[in-house]
């Protein structure tokens, strides 16, 4: 049964299944009471609301330190998401050359293969299940291809239940196992190919990287990769079939540069990550002790009405935008390119042959608890073959 706003303010923990439906619900209702909310769950932690209490702890890494970046702890390296100034800037030198959008374009064809794959596969039937048929294949196809380097797509395929059940639930098995995938991604890794190949020839001061050092970036890259793109291609499935004027907005050929950035924000589908402060503190009228755990709320600050004018709409010509659904400062997001590329390439293949989404009658509509938080995990969808 789910919790009503007071009940979570009683008690607030953004894992619970039980506060998943109201939990942005109760995030507006803190801000303007107790902004600040402490959480008991998880060894407890602070909970940020507003846009600009999330905005000044991601821009101080010093200050918040990322070591520990999940509420519920991390029992394998996340490299370069646990890292902190100075280390943190020498993993991002060696990824960023494989994540910028015009590296990542010598791939669009591949891309666009995959996605024709996939559509091809329900074309003919009228109806599709967003997650299993289309978001999950195209995902996860396209982090084997371009990222990983391989057509053994088997390997990214056993990543997607660890990548949904790390940002479900954290559990210490969900991350052991996607360390053992990059095990056995990095055994499969052509040292002249890629950003795999790149950390087996990288160095940092003259030495060549750590196993563990090499592990952890992959493992990241599983968890970067797959369930977050999965999350925003399915709500952005969910708008087009239940708003008539999203269709000829996904038709735009350039709707990826701007009104892409107003899906990011309504789903922020990174709902939050953890911080822990590193000395004693202030944030927005609440003391922080060193050691204090935070939890940033993206999705919150996403919908605070002090940065966005009707926040809980979709407004298309929202000017700016400045969302966080990429995160902001260091630790922003690395594949925010490969994800622009992925979700352009998968909704112009997807409307090359199909159009007039509608809600399968009678289809539930699961939503998953959560980093992804609210982001179907299941939806039915009809069309019509074009
Ligand atoms: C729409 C899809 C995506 C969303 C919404 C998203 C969101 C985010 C957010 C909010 C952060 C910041 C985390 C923090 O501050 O602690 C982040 C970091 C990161 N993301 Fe993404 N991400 C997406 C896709 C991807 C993809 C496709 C990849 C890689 C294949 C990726 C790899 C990473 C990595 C490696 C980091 C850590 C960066 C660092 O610590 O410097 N992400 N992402």
């Amino acid at each position: 049964m789910a919790k009503s706003v007071e009940e979570i303010l009683d008690g607030i923990d953004l894992y619970a299944e039980d506060q998943r439906e109201h939990l942005l619900d109760a995030a507006a209702a803190a801000r303007t009471r107790c902004p600040i909310p402490h959480s008991a769950a998880d060894g407890g932690y602070h909970v940020l609301t507003r846009y600009e209490d999330v905005r000044a702890v991601c821009a101080d890494a010093e200050t918040f330190s990322s070591a520990q970046p999940s509420l519920r702890g991390v029992p394998v390296r996340v490299i370069p998401i646990d890292t902190d100034p100075p280390e943190h800037r020498e993993y991002r030198k060696i990824l960023n050359p494989f994540f910028t959008r015009a590296y990542l374009l010598r791939y669009e064809e591949q891309l666009r293969e995959i996605a024709h794959t996939a559509v091809a596969g329900f074309l003919d039937k009228g109806e599709f299940e967003v997650v299993g048929d289309f978001a999950v294949p195209f995902s996860a196809g396209s982090l084997a291809k371009i990222v990983f380097a391989t057509d053994d797509t088997d390997l990214v395929d056993r990543g997607v239940a660890a990548a949904k059940q790390a940002a479900v639930a954290s559990t210490p098995e969900a991350f052991q196992t996607l360390a053992g995938l990059a095990v056995e991604a990095l055994a499969q890794a052509a040292p002249d190919d890629g950003v795999l190949g790149a950390l087996v020839t990288a160095r940092i001061d003259g030495r060549e990287l750590t196993m563990e050092e090499r592990l952890g970036i992959v493992t990241t890259l599983f968890l970067g990769g797959l369930d977050t793109t999965r999350g925003v291609l399915t709500n952005i499935a969910y708008h087009l079939a239940t708003r008539p004027d999203v269709e000829p907005i996904l038709r735009r050929p350039d709707w990826w540069r701007r009104e892409l950035d107003e899906f990011l924000r309504l789903e922020t589908t990174v709902a939050f990550m953890a911080r822990t402060a590193t000395r004693d503190t202030e944030l927005g009228g609440t003391a922080v002790k060193t050691g204090d755990r935070l939890a940033v709320f993206f999705a919150a600050a996403d919908r605070d009405p002090a940065r966005f004018d009707r926040p809980d709409e979709l407004i298309f010509d929202r000017e700016p935008n400045p969302h966080l659904a990429f995160g902001l400062g260091i630790h922003r997001c690395l594949g925010l390119h490969f994800a622009r590329l992925q979700l352009a390439i998968a909704f112009e293949e997807l409307l090359a042959r199909a159009t007039d989404f509608r809600l399968k009658p009678g289809a539930e509509i699961p939503r998953q608890v959560g980093l992804s938080l609210n982001s179907p995990y299941r939806l039915e969808l009809t069309f019509r073959r074009r």
